[in-house]
């Protein structure tokens, strides 16, 4: 994070030279960030393009749909400027669930590694640098003594034609404790950044990959996690955002006896750091989610106004074949806290459409949720079978044209409520982060607190600073944003 300690080493060794690229959700966005800042401490300079490049990286995704297809033909592109000398990396999901097969189908790749082995990162690099061009090179030692023997062993042998082979692996870290802790993450925004608090799932929801890629759940302890917000805030930072892929279920390693903290304790003391005016967190399960974040964001007002729960389906029957652990009551009760807070707190959601199995009487209990709950936004997608997962097992599935109609159906639905919701804050007077200029349009980009885009207009005698917080009265509605002028 100390953005200072990147500079120095940036000019420090300007020779080894990295390119990153970044697919997928928050939880990579900021793994990549530190990345990037480890790359950095080990005297590394990013660049912009490929071709400038001496070690090429992907973070990727393999959430939804055919990503793996995608990374492999990325990296088929690619191969071409091995000659040059350059060296490609595989990171996060599709690096884990892939594994070694990545080095069969593109022998120009020396380095697979899932998010579980990140903290590895610096011994992997020196490894990198260090590995005879033919020699296999692994850092998970069970899985070097295996890959003699292995298919991805004989795609060595078989590609050894090329120059750089060199094979490092990490891979075998799911099950550990640990947390991916770095003093150097390379944070892009200068007043709004991310923290891990939790990685991994236990949950193992039937359609998702997660568990399987990001490993077991592990929690960083409190005091590490607010030690950062303080550093955050003397560097001038007023919004974070904890994450983690069930915040809900954030276990403080110090325990009660230790000072541990609760989810909604460490919610709220981040809330409480000198300097910081917004704290938000994402995402939450609905099993695990207490009334006591309800009560945290009563009682700090730092706290933002949103909460995104994702319900994925309406239907208890769909919601029991995604293993979700929750009925549709117990969702809408956690609603009903939410809507019973002193503030209006704006819900989101994400929904699911096309779960082997659904029929349209299911797809309706889920439209009939979206009337119910009044989202202020919901992102909604086509199922897809991923590996491993065990809803691939499931009979039933549904004709891809169907998922599409469904997918229609909702998003006009949704569309329709935000319309009327966003509406109601015409003439409203809200609180923006400026987070930068729309020249074409000549306003300026503000966010709520409830996470709401509030584009606005300034007198140029007053125009606000990036990063600032300024009073914005909203003066006409889309169902996307609101738009409105400054108040001076
Ligand atoms: N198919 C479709 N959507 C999925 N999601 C996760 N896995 C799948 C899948 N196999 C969606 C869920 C989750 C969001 C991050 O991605 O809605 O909340
Ligand atoms: Fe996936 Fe479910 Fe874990 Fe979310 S809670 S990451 S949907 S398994």
């Amino acid at each position: 994070m100390t953005r200072a300690v990147i500079l120095v080493n940036m000019s420090a060794a300007p020779h080894k030279t990295f390119y990153l690229e970044t697919f997928g959700c928050q939880m990579n966005v900021h793994d990549s960030e530190k990345v990037i800042g480890t790359l950095v401490h080990e005297g590394y300079r990013q660049v912009e393009t490929v071709e400038q490049a001496d070690l090429i990286l992907y973070n990727t995704c393999s959430i939804r749909d055919k990503a793996e297809q995608k990374v492999f033909h990325r990296l088929a592109d690619y191969k071409k400027l091995l000659s040059q000398g350059k060296k490609f990396g595989v990171l996060g999901c599709v690096a884990q669930q892939e594994g070694e097969k990545i080095f069969e189908r593109a022998p120009h790749v020396s380095l697979v590694c899932g998010s579980a082995s990140y903290r590895k990162l610096p011994q992997m690099l020196s490894q990198l640098e260090a590995a005879s061009p033919t020699e296999p090179a692994s850092f998970d030692e069970a899985s070097s003594r295996s890959r003699a023997l292995s298919p991805a062993g004989r795609g060595i042998s078989r590609a050894a034609t090329l120059s750089t082979l060199v094979r490092i692996t990490g891979l075998d870290d799911r099950e550990t404790d640990e947390c991916f802790e770095t003093e150097f993450t390379a944070r892009t925004n200068p007043h709004r950044g991310y923290i891990t608090i939790i990685e991994g799932c236990d949950k193992f929801c039937a359609y998702c990959v997660v568990p399987f890629t990001r490993g077991k759940e592990r929690s960083r302890t409190s005091a590490s996690v607010l030690a950062e917000a303080r550093q955050m805030a003397d560097l001038g930072y007023t919004e974070i955002q904890l994450l983690g892929q069930n915040v809900n279920s954030y276990k403080d390693p110090a325990g009660k006896l230790g000072g541990g903290k609760s989810f909604a304790e460490l919610l709220a003391a981040v809330g409480e750091v000198p300097g910081i005016r917004r704290v938000r967190f994402t995402t939450s399960h609905p099993r695990d989610f207490g009334r006591d974040i309800i009560e945290a964001i009563d009682a700090v007002p730092t706290l933002c106004d949103h909460v995104h729960l994702p319900v994925q389906s309406g239907s208890d029957r769909m919601l029991q074949a995604m293993q979700r652990l929750y009925t549709r009551e117990q969702y809408l009760e956690r609603i009903a806290w939410m809507k019973a807070a002193k503030r209006e707190i704006s819900i989101t959601s994400d929904v699911i459409v096309g779960f082997p199995g659904e029929t349209e009487a299911d797809f309706e209990e889920t439209l009939s949720l979206l009337d119910e709950v009044g989202y202020d936004s919901v992102f909604t997608f086509k199922y897809s079978p991923r590996p491993n997962t065990p809803s691939l097992a499931l009979e039933d599935a549904i004709p891809d044209e169907e998922k599409a109609r469904r997918l229609e159906v909702l998003m006009a639905k949704q569309r329709e409520i935000q319309i009327t919701r966003y509406k109601k804050y015409i003439g409203i007077i809200s609180e923006v982060m400026v987070e930068g200029r729309n020249d074409s349009r000549g306003q300026w980009i503000g966010r709520t607190s409830q996470n709401k885009t509030l584009n606005f207009t300034a007198p140029e005698t007053a125009a606000p600073n990036v990063g600032s917080y300024v009073p914005v009265r909203a003066r006409a509605s889309f169902p996307n944003s609101l738009v409105g002028e400054m108040v001076v």
